[in-house]
């Protein structure tokens, strides 16, 4: 079988999301126009002091970021990413070049760490979730967000779950992404030792025009050539699937997107 590691590189940064593609940014604001209302909400959850040090890890395009940073008058929101062209032009953040991979923080240096849809693309989830913990300091927080496509491989309509299967197996073939473990991201933060766990879980879906269905389009679309270089859809199936979102009587579950927070004490 032909995979994408004998095209190119594995990891985001070569992958059809990186930032480097004519559309991301677009489609970053569709991410944002979805999940910005629901992170906001989680940070509502979490008691901070009263000028906090917040981390936003692989910050995107950073509406967040700026929206934290004008949430906590005072506080210090540092904004990280690979890659931080969309990062440059946000008043009263700190942008700073960091892999979550490979690059570390001193021990205790936040009062929140933040990251959403980020590690559900890293390989190293698990080990990056662990030196996250130890970046937090005591009585701070550690909210990750992450988006699952469990609701759209339930679907009763055949076109629909062959897309998105197509869609997880790209993610997992040229990224090395889970787009399952969003749903157990409560119990591993229970398991990293963190107490006071919450979370909340949104679903979202696809045919009904909302924010969540631009957001999944927008990433369809973009995905289209590297679905299609690899045989996992074809033509018709990706002008089909235009035409079922587009027919008044579709509408399904795509996704869920949980928030979960935990605190260091
Ligand atoms: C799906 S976007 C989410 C952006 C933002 N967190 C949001 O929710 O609006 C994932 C982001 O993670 C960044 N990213 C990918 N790999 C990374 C890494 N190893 N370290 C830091 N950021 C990374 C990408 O450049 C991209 O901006």
């Amino acid at each position: 079988m032909t995979t994408i590691e004998s095209i190119e590189e594995r990891g985001y940064t070569n992958s059809y999301l990186a930032d480097q593609h004519a559309d991301q940014l677009a489609r970053l604001r569709t991410l944002e126009r979805v999940f910005d209302p629901l992170s906001q909400a989680a940070f509502d959850w979490l008691d901070l002091p009263r000028k906090p040090a917040i981390l936003d890890l692989g910050a995107g395009a950073g509406s967040l970021a700026g929206w934290l940073s004008k949430q906590y008058p005072g506080a210090t929101v540092t904004a990280t990413d690979i890659d931080t062209r969309f990062l440059l032009d946000i008043p009263g953040i700190q942008v700073v070049t960091h892999n979550a991979r490979t690059d570390d923080f001193p021990a205790a240096s936040f009062d929140v760490v933040h990251a959403r849809a980020l590690l559900c693309h890293l390989s190293e989830r698990e080990h990056i979730l662990a030196r996250a913990v130890r970046w937090v300091r005591p009585g701070g927080w550690l909210v990750i967000e992450d988006v699952s496509l469990q609701p759209s491989l339930n679907t009763a309509n055949p076109l629909f779950r062959k897309v998105a299967q197509a869609g997880i197996t790209l993610l997992e073939q040229s990224i090395g992404s889970d787009m399952l473990w969003a749903e157990t991201l409560p119990g591993r933060l229970s398991a990293q030792g963190l107490s006071n766990v919450g979370h909340r879980t949104f679903e979202g879906r696809i045919g009904d025009n909302s924010p969540a269905d631009t957001f999944w389009a927008a990433t369809t679309a973009q995905a289209g050539p590297a679905l299609l270089k690899l045989g996992l859809v074809t033509q018709d199936d990706l002008d089909a699937m235009i035409n079922l979102r587009a027919d008044p009587a579709f509408s399904d579950a795509a996704l869920t997107f949980v928030s979960a927070w935990g605190q260091v004490l």
